[in-house]
């Protein structure tokens, strides 16, 4: 975080806030049944299987991983709004097992409304949190708009054996999630002007925090990992849904392994969900089979929709304590909060213990 920007409120300048004003994952994939049928073989990854990034192979040993993100400031300081946008773009290069190779600013700013300063401070941002990925922004696009919107598009390499889809979780594998969730709850207290200090600072960490660490770790441990996704927009609930759905498996949680920021259940008592997190639940209730004792605020927060949350691996029993040391040794969270298993394809029960 650099200069005050107490005085100027950038949330003002956004109506919806974040991932939290995302289209539901229900709405998302009606608008992809309009995209014509891919027959090009060298596509490794499409918009088919809701994944991360698209996937396209130039060669045998090198294929390039392409994604995009923007969104509104869900923050009011524009250096802290800088770093999360550009952490969240990137983390779907990190949710493929690919590196970054580079990336493009994608910006749209009301020039009359927006102090240049602060325009100055988010790219500063952005660009503090690229250059930590190794990598650089050399291009983008400029538009004005009423609202502020930004983000990155990421170019980034992989070897085409070597991604990590998000449709190939086997029966029996571990479920490991790497950051705490709670962060749309946060972000919509923090649009209201009720955010406590605490909880803030927690969730500016682990947005602006880059998910380059966790993946690299397993990478450099070569922990086998069947699949793996950020959490982002369609929650917990929502990601882990297209994983179970798109590798025809079924999916246990166990609540109380699940970390969550602290003083979000607090926050969700008093009312603070967004919008995204209500569509979220809503379109997924029918996957979901949850015990009794399970709130229906335990359920938001499952829900809730994140803004550049954590890696979620889908890895097989015997890499565990491989994985967990090679996190651990990384300084990143491992927790470990449920299987995957044969069932009903994309249905997720949770247990309450
Ligand atoms: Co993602
Ligand atoms: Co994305």
């Amino acid at each position: 975080m650099s200069i005050s920007t107490e005085q100027f409120q950038l949330t003002k300048l956004s109506k919806s806030g974040g991932c939290a004003g995302k289209i539901g994952p229900g709405e998302l994939s009606h608008i992809l049944s309009h995209l014509s049928t891919v027959t090009d073989p060298n596509v490794l990854v499409g918009t088919s299987t809701s994944d991360d990034a698209a996937v396209y192979k130039i060669s045998d040993d090198l294929a390039l991983v392409c994604t995009s993100d923007f969104f509104s400031p869900m923050v009011d300081d524009a250096f802290l709004f800088g770093e999360i946008a550009a952490a969240n773009a990137l983390s779907d290069i990190y949710a493929m097992g690919a590196t970054p190779l580079f990336a493009l600013n994608l910006l749209a700013y009301p020039s009359l409304a927006l102090p240049p300063v602060h325009l100055g401070e988010m790219l500063k941002g952005a660009s503090t949190k690229v250059i930590e990925a190794g990598t650089s922004t050399i291009g983008g696009h400029t538009v004005e708009n009423p609202e502020i919107k930004f983000g990155l598009a990421v170019v980034g390499t992989v070897h085409p054996s070597k991604i990590w889809r998000n449709s190939e979780a086997e029966a029996g594998d571990i479920l490991i999630l790497t950051k705490p969730i709670g962060s749309g709850i946060v972000a919509d207290a923090i649009k209201k002007g009720e955010c406590p200090t605490d909880a803030f600072t927690e969730t500016a960490h682990t947005m602006s925090s880059l998910n380059k660490v966790a993946s690299e770790a397993m990478i450099r441990s070569n922990i086998q990992v069947n699949a793996c996704t950020d959490v982002t927009g369609f929650g917990l609930l929502g990601h882990l849904f297209e994983i179970a759905e798109g590798s025809g498996l079924e999916a246990t949680l166990e609540l109380s392994k699940i970390p969550t920021i602290e003083g979000v259940k607090e926050l969700i008592k008093n009312g603070y969900v967004p919008s995204g997190t209500h569509k979220n639940l809503q379109y997924l209730r029918k996957n979901l089979e949850s015990q009794s004792t399970i709130s229906e605020e335990e359920l938001l927060l499952l829900a809730d929709a994140q803004t550049s949350g954590g890696l979620l691996f889908s890895i097989p029993k015997e890499s565990l304590e491989a994985a967990k040391n090679a996190l651990l040794a990384s300084n990143v969270l491992c927790a470990v909060i449920g299987t995957m298993h044969e069932g009903t394809a994309g249905k997720i029960t949770i247990l309450d213990n």
